[in-house]
């Protein structure tokens, strides 16, 4: 494990904590903010230790100035605001250069001052997402420790969460060494049967989680786009249905196919609209696909296949959709998988943010072991056991 915040000296520092507040919002309305309550136990645990704390995220794509109107992070520090009870939360607009030094010299502690949308300083130069040398060192210089407690982004190599370990003593928070902790005991290491549900849509995407998974696992159950690549792979007409056409993808899968026969499900039958008619959902077995047909959600003889791995598993992991859930149509496969999860007594974990997101829709939240804030951090965990953004923090049994 990386070095962990409880076992560093903080009493009294200016700490530079990098957190992942990209969370849905609209005008301004935070639509949900768990990801920002998370980081509560790291924030008290500092304030408690009279630090002065300067936080850093990103929110949404920052690609133009209008993206910077849309993505400013002045709502999140002002929501901040209403759940520190302890404290004093400001807003910087400023994220960069002398204006903002004063600021962060003017600071008392417990005073926890919010930097603006550190997106915002890839318009133009991409210092960010580039990890610009000048940008870490100088955010580095603005404080005594620095706290990387954004597992959201953790796969990324960006200035405010890789960079800025390369100059001044950091560890990782109390969000990152829970989130690490779950999917390390919970999938890296997992209670046999294990299973995996794979759905979503671009499979090119997954190809290297799947590869890590199958030796992992005891079933990997495929819904989404994901099947439909499969169900190619294993040469069934699969109609306009979203897969891959790459025939490295194809080749790749079907090498799989072959090492890991017993392991794979696919679906047997499907709910499908037509091209042309995509309010018609029509039931059909996948040796009945049609040239028009688009598959959109997985059928009854599936979910009873599924069913018995499902059932006899000990930990299961979910990773996005099986179908196009968000129209009710096609839901079933999705509601139904959900319902069968939370019958099945077992460790179920979910990661990715389409099934994360499916869970909360769908009703179940709550319902499951554990469920990570990290999308694509969680998948290149999984796969790499590792994690870029905290390559730069030492280990455990070192010294600060
Ligand atoms: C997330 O919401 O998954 C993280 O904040 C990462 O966001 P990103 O994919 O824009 O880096």
């Amino acid at each position: 494990m990386k070095k962990c915040l409880q076992n560093v000296i903080v009493r009294n520092k200016t700490v530079i904590v990098r957190v992942d507040y990209n969370v849905p919002i609209k005008d301004g309305k935070i639509l949900d903010d768990t990801k920002i309550k998370l980081t509560l136990d790291t924030l008290y645990y500092l304030l408690s230790e009279n630090c002065k704390i300067i936080l850093l995220s990103h929110l949404g794509k920052v690609r133009n100035a209008s993206d910077k109107r849309k993505y400013t992070l002045e709502p999140i520090a002002n929501h901040l605001k209403t759940l520190i009870l302890k404290g004093n939360v400001y807003f910087s607009k400023e994220n960069y250069g002398s204006d903002l030094t004063q600021r962060v010299k003017a600071m008392l502690p417990q005073d926890i001052l919010v930097l603006e949308n550190t997106r915002f300083l890839d318009v133009p130069n991409h210092l960010e997402s580039n990890c610009d040398p000048q940008l870490s060192e100088f955010w580095a210089s603005q404080a005594d420790l620095f706290v990387n407690d954004a597992f959201g982004c953790a796969h990324r190599k960006h200035a405010s969460n890789y960079g800025i370990a390369l100059h001044l003593p950091s560890c990782i928070g109390f969000l990152m060494q829970k989130e690490l902790g779950m999917l390390n005991r919970l999938i890296i290491h997992p209670i046999h049967p294990f299973t995996v549900i794979m759905g979503g849509a671009k499979i090119e995407d997954k190809l290297s989680l799947i590869k890590s998974l199958l030796p992992k696992c005891d079933y990997l159950l495929c819904g989404g786009a994901i099947a439909n690549s499969i169900l190619k792979a294993l040469n069934f007409n699969v109609g306009q249905s979203l897969r891959s056409d790459d025939e490295k993808t194809i080749k790749a899968i079907q090498e799989l196919l072959i090492k890991y026969k017993d392991k794979f499900m696919v679906p047997l039958d499907a709910i499908v609209s037509s091209t042309y008619d995509n309010k018609f959902a029509q039931y059909k077995l996948i040796t009945n696909i049609l040239d028009n047909d688009v598959i959109l959600d997985i059928g009854s003889k599936t979910l009873e296949k599924y069913q018995t791995a499902i059932m006899q598993s000990e930990t299961i992991f979910l990773n996005g959709t099986v179908g196009e859930y968000e129209d009710e149509k096609f839901a079933n496969g999705t509601k139904e998988l959900l319902n069968m999860l939370e019958k099945s007594g077992a460790i179920v974990v979910v990661g990715g943010g389409d099934a994360a997101s499916s869970v909360n829709n769908l009703g179940y939240a709550n319902k499951f072991t554990y469920t990570s804030t990290g999308g694509g951090a969680t998948l290149k965990y999984i796969a790499d056991e590792k994690l870029v953004a905290l390559d730069a923090i030492s280990e455990e049994i070192e010294t600060l």
